[in-house]
C-alpha cells in the first residue's frame, strides 16, 4: 500500500446517477494522472448508468470496485480508494479528515436537491456537507435539460455558499473532432477550477483562435 505522502494530494470524487459517465472516467483518469489521491463515491444509479452508457459494471463491494478502477487507470497501490454509501468511518464523513477539494460528477437533481438541504443521508451526501462545512472547495456538475425551477433555486442556494456549479456544458471553440474532445473540455475546465495540472484542453487566448 502506497503511504499518503506519495501523493500530491488527496480529492473526493463523487459520481451520480446524472448522465455523463465518460466525464466521470476520464477525470478519474486525470487524477490519477496528477499523482492526487482520489477517494471514489459513487450511488446505486450511477452504476446503472455507468453499465447503461459504457457497459462498465461497477461491482457493489467497495474494496472489489476498488481492485477494477484501480487495474483499469494504472493506479498506485491505495490510489483510489472506493467507499461505500454508508461507510460513515471513511475520512471523507469528517472534516478532520476529507480533503479540502471535492467534485460531484455528473450530479444528479436528487443529489443537487439533497446537497442543498443538507441532507446528509448517504456518505456522498455527507461529504459535499463536509466540505461545505469546513469552506473547502466543492465543485458541482450537473446534467439536466431543461433545469426547473427548482432545480435553478438549489443551484443558487449551492452557488450562495460559495460552491462552484459548472453544468456540463461544454463549449465548441476549440474545434473538438469527436466526443473526447467535448468530454476534455469540461474536464480541462475542471482541473483548471481547482489549480490541478493539466495539458489536455488550452486555454483561453493560446491554441484558440479565429480561423484567418
Ligand atoms: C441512464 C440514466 C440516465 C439518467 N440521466 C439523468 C440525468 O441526466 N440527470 C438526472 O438528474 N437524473 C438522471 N437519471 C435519473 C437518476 O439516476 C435518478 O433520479 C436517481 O434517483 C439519482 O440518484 P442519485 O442522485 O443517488 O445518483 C438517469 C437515470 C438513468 C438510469
Amino acid at each position: 500500500m502506497s503511504t499518503a505522502s506519495e501523493f500530491k494530494d488527496k480529492i473526493t470524487l463523487a459520481v451520480t446517477g446524472a448522465s455523463g459517465s465518460l466525464y466521470a472516467l476520464r477525470l478519474l483518469e486525470c487524477l490519477v494522472a496528477a499523482n492526487y489521491q482520489v477517494y471514489f463515491l459513487f450511488s446505486s444509479a450511477a452504476r446503472v448508468v455507468f453499465d447503461t452508457e459504457v457497459g462498465l459494471k461497477l461491482p457493489g463491494s467497495p474494496e472489489a470496485a476498488s481492485a477494477i478502477l484501480t487495474e483499469k487507470f494504472a493506479a498506485k497501490p491505495g490510489q483510489i480508494q472506493v467507499f461505500g454509501k454508508e461507510q460513515w468511518f471513511s475520512p471523507v464523513a469528517s472534516g478532520s479528515a476529507a480533503p479540502k477539494k471535492m467534485i460531484v460528477c455528473p450530479c444528479s437533481t436528487g443529489t443537487l436537491a439533497a446537497i442543498s438541504l443538507g441532507m446528509s443521508d448517504n456518505l456522498i451526501e455527507r461529504a459535499a456537507d463536509v466540505v461545505i462545512k469546513e469552506r473547502g472547495q466543492l465543485l458541482i456538475l450537473p446534467r439536466e435539460t431543461p433545469f426547473s425551477t427548482i432545480h435553478l433555486q438549489n443551484m443558487l442556494t449551492l452557488s450562495q455558499m460559495g460552491v462552484t456549479i459548472m453544468p456540463l456544458a461544454p463549449g465548441f471553440y476549440h474545434k473538438p473532432q469527436g466526443i473526447n474532445d467535448l468530454i476534455d473540455f469540461m474536464v480541462g475546465r475542471v482541473l483548471d477550477h481547482l489549480s490541478i495540472e493539466q495539458t489536455i484542453m488550452p486555454r483561453w487566448g493560446y491554441q484558440i483562435q479565429p480561423e484567418k
